[in-house]
């Protein structure tokens, strides 16, 4: 395991601090696979997971944070997309052996998302007065 939910990530939203929990286990299962030597097939199975429970969680909280007149929700949004279309990139370079795979993009992914959550999404908990 590379990285453990921990209160301090809480957003203060029991649906979205869930679903940051189940995407921290998603990453936890793909860093798992790559130490146990999994195969490519394996390998992009898990990152396919990955992406495709990244984009439902944004759209949550994307919607949550309009449902709240969240005013930053722009550049909220565009870092999504960033990090969306980083892993995209990531999956496409694995699915044409393009890409040796790493722990060096397991911390990217695993960087990201703490501080993600730690730097912008308790933004708009404050904002919104849960934590
Ligand atoms: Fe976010
Ligand atoms: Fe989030």
């Amino acid at each position: 395991m590379i990285l453990k939910w921990t209160e301090d990530l809480s957003v203060g939203h029991e649906t979205l601090d869930k679903e940051h929990q189940k995407w921290i286990s998603l990453l936890n299962d793909f860093y798992q696979g790559l130490m146990d030597g999994k195969s490519k097939e394996k390998l992009t199975e898990l990152v396919v997971g990955m992406l495709d429970y990244t984009k439902y969680h944004f759209a949550d909280e994307e919607r949550y944070m309009k449902s709240i007149g969240y005013p930053d929700f722009d550049a909220h949004k565009e870092k999504h997309d960033y990090y969306v279309n980083r892993i995209t990139e990531f999956y496409e370079k694995i699915k044409n052996d393009r890409l040796i795979l790493s722990l060096e993009v397991t911390n990217f992914l695993k960087t990201w998302l703490i501080n993600h959550i730690k730097g912008t999404d308790q933004q708009y908990a404050r904002f919104a007065n849960n934590i």
